[in-house]
């Protein structure tokens, strides 16, 4: 049962009706606006999970109103409609962080219950991170993986990885906390792509590449607004980057990508090859190894492959590894 509740604001009457309409059935509380001062005279009394604004109303434009959502409950999510001819307008206000999506009108339909869930998924989050605590932290990890079958337990694999090569580096106990609460929500940006992107049996598509690309900014922006600290909010953005240069968000290059996330950027690659992909089975270890001594200097920070090597010989792995790849074989069958 979704109780959150939504807030649209639009000076024409048929586009308040047919999103209405459009939510019926999802269970939120819907509350409209004809302008700007009655949208923020409602958002004064309660609490509102999303803001979805028409950007050209009389009085305050949408953008500014969003803007001043942002002050009086900095929680809420906020989305903007705009005409194709104001694309700019509304990619500004993305860039300058005063939204969360855009949605151009005329809407389609599934477009806009979509980039909704998106928005009331990132709300959740947050506000559920906020609570902290590891267990919560763990939960959400788990609740994520539920997305895709074939990561089950990849968090806190990558997290026993990254522990192990942090630890090699003598780093302080504070900072090897940060570590394994970061491997834990790297991925929490992915609750935004689709099941059927994030499982899709083949090469994905350019645009859907394009989707999966945002999870490192999607997630950080979580992360940070939850209040986690700065190493936590660094895995969760850099752990895409390249040592060469490259990766993405940024295409940041070796000691540019804070050491954090270097170490959980090699542990996740581990992860990703010694487990089932849906487009491939688990490599067996020799074959790992070689092709991590492939990616050292060019994806991989190579000492910390290094490290995680002389770990991997040390500690056994292999219990994390069999318990991993019987999960695997029990969700696929
Ligand atoms: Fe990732
Ligand atoms: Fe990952």
């Amino acid at each position: 049962m979704n109780n959150e509740t939504i807030l649209i604001v639009d000076d024409e009457p048929n586009i308040l009706n047919a999103i209405k309409r459009l939510l019926a059935d999802s269970g939120y509380e819907v509350l409209t606006a004809g302008n700007a001062e009655q949208g923020r005279a409602l958002l004064q009394n309660r609490e509102v999970a999303l803001v979805l604004s028409d950007n050209c109303m009389p009085g305050r434009s949408g953008v500014d109103f969003l803007a001043q959502v942002k002050l009086m409950s900095p929680n809420t999510e906020r989305m903007l409609m705009t005409a194709f001819a104001n694309l700019d307008t509304a990619i500004d206000a993305i860039n300058r962080g005063e939204i969360f999506r855009f949605i151009v009108k005329p809407w389609d339909n599934n477009g806009l219950l979509g980039a909704i869930e998106d928005s009331l998924m990132h709300y959740r989050l947050v506000n559920t991170l906020k609570v902290g605590g590891e267990a919560m932290f763990l939960s959400m990890a788990r609740m994520i993986e539920l997305k895709d079958p074939y990561t089950r337990g990849h968090c806190s694999r990558v997290a026993d990885y990254a522990l192990a090569i942090a630890e090699q580096l003598n780093l302080h106990n504070a900072l090897l906390k940060e570590i394994q609460w970061g491997s834990w929500l790297h991925d929490c940006g992915k609750v935004g792509i689709p099941e059927h992107i994030l499982n899709y049996p083949g090469k994905l598509s350019e645009d859907d590449f394009n989707f999966v690309r945002k999870h490192p900014e999607w997630g950080a922006s979580v992360v940070s607004q939850a209040g986690l600290s700065q190493h936590v909010v660094n895995i969760v953005l850099y752990h895409h980057e390249h040592f060469a240069g490259g990766g993405y968000p940024f295409g940041l290059k070796g000691q540019q990508i804070p050491l954090e996330a270097r170490i959980v950027a090699v542990a996740d690659v581990y992860d990703a090859l010694i487990t089932d992909r849906p487009y491939r089975p688990a490599h067996p270890e020799p074959k790992v190894r070689s092709i991590m001594e492939e990616m050292k200097h060019s994806i991989l920070d190579p000492s910390l492959v290094d490290l995680l090597f002389l770990t991997r010989d040390a500690l056994d792995f292999t219990d994390s590894v069999t318990a991993c790849r019987m999960l695997a074989t029990s969700t696929a069958n």
